[in-house]
């Protein structure tokens, strides 16, 4: 049987990368645009990574992670490891690791690239998935919070998606969620029995996990609970007052909310501010980026307490999300050997040509004339240049425009059938994307 590749693992195939690589070019410029620099941290990190940040009762570190044995025996290397189910964490750590809070106060960071879950495939939800992702450290007050949720807005909307919203609430500190919880808690006691295997064991560990069930019965028990929000707003360490500046700023700015205050995002490490941003038209898997604060890792992970906000959206979901159509461009020239004693010179005159830039195709079929051009016709090229022994002794041969324009006769230099190319077709981009 013909093996296939990993259930909820996707091949992104050359058709679909052009799509690709304008999310990631946009992601460069808009993040590039408000400072934020590229970071690259690997793949696979110690469990013991995201046990401690991601949080030990969550749905991720409980169920969805890729943990294997390491393989190394030797001394000091971890024995556990996991392929990221997220990318905050690993920036954290790097940025322990690495003492960067030395260099300066403020740091702005994105990162691009795969993440695992083992979550059930669907639409919208896969087990290798792409985030492009942001995270800012150092600053403590709403202004970046608001920034942040600005910044997404212009990402988002450039990148297509419609009917955008953003959900916010507020988790509060440790402290005033506290007595947010416990009233919970009381909430949920009496209905025990009839919540799931999974939240009878998040009622002891932490109920705000409750909240984030995914069993139908269980949420509709969610949406009647009290939330932590009131004890948050009532916080005497200032969440209450940074949640109403966070709500000024984003009305000043004209980004458009909804409070939500059931929103508790499933994993462990956020304080005070959390937000998610949906589009209506993706259906159940509504969230095309989550994000939020967490001030108190950094410090957790041994670093100097360091407030800190970020999000992460979801690639393929944005890619759902955009109609048009991004077209396969073809090659700019293609060069056809009408005689064998032409090849060698032709394939000189090929390697120039793709060295300077020009995307350049050749036929090493020694097919006819006829088949040659069909082939050039179908990969979607624009100029032909047909070259036999006459034409190489000549010098000179004729540029055919398969797309409707004018034939030029071309010396058969380099420069210029590159001019004349591009003059042709002004802006045409020059590299094989
Ligand atoms: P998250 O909400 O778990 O947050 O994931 C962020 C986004 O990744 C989601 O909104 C969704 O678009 C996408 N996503 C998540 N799981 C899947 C999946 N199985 N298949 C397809 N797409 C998926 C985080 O990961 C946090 N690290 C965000 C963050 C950064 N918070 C602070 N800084």
């Amino acid at each position: 049987m013909a093996l296939q590749a990993v259930k909820g693992m996707n091949d992104v195939l050359p058709d679909e990368v052009a799509r690709w690589h304008r999310v990631e070019a946009l992601a460069r410029e808009v993040f590039g645009a408000h400072g934020y620099r590229e970071i690259r941290p690997p793949l696979l990190e110690v469990t013991e990574l995201f046990e401690r940040s991601v949080g030990d009762t969550t749905d991720i570190v409980q169920k969805e992670m890729y943990t294997f044995e390491n393989r190394s025996a030797e001394r000091g290397d971890a024995k556990r490891l996991t392929l990221r189910p997220e990318g905050t964490a690993g920036v954290v750590r790097a940025y322990v690791e690495h003492k960067m809070w030395g260099q300066s106060d403020e740091h702005r960071f994105y990162y691009l690239g795969p993440m695992f879950r083992h979550e059930r495939p669907q639409k919208g939800r896969f087990r290798q998935f792409h985030q492009v992702g942001c995270e800012a450290l150092g600053m403590p007050g709403p202004g970046i919070d608001v920034e942040m949720l600005s910044m997404l807005q212009q990402f988002l909307t450039a990148a297509g998606v419609g009917g955008l919203y953003f959900q916010l609430n507020t988790l509060g500190c440790p402290t005033c969620r506290a007595a947010g919880l416990a009233a919970l808690k009381a909430y949920f006691e009496p209905h025990r029995a009839a919540l799931c295997a999974d939240c009878q064991r998040r009622l002891d560990q932490n109920a705000l996990r409750v909240l984030d069930c995914k069993v139908e019965a269980d949420q509709a028990l969610a949406r009647g609970a009290p939330t932590v929000l009131s004890s948050v707003l009532a916080c005497t360490q200032g969440c209450g007052d940074h949640y109403r500046a966070v709500r000024a700023g984003l009305d000043a700015l004209k980004v458009p909310f909804q409070e939500n205050p059931l929103l508790v995002r499933g994993l462990d490490y956020y304080t005070r501010t959390v937000f998610e941003a949906c589009s209506s038209e993706l259906g159940s898997q509504s969230a095309v980026t989550g994000g939020g604060r967490y001030d108190r890792l950094v410090e957790e992970f041994g670093g100097q307490p360091t407030p800190a906000i970020g999000f992460a959206l979801g690639v393929e979901r944005l890619l759902m999300l955009q109609k048009d159509v991004v077209s396969a461009r073809g090659p700019e020239l293609s060069v056809v050997v009408a005689e064998e004693s032409a090849r060698s010179s032709a394939m000189v005159l090929v390697q120039g040509l793709r060295a300077r830039g020009t995307w350049c195709d050749l036929d090493h079929s020694g097919k006819s004339v006829k088949s040659q051009m069909r082939r050039a016709d179908k990969a979607g090229s624009t100029w032909v240049l047909v070259l036999g022994g006459l034409e190489m002794q000549a010098g000179k041969a004729t540029l055919k425009n398969l797309r409707g324009g004018a034939s030029k006769d071309v010396a058969l230099e380099i420069d210029h059938i590159q001019a004349v190319i591009r003059s042709a077709t002004p802006g045409a981009p020059s590299a094989n994307p």
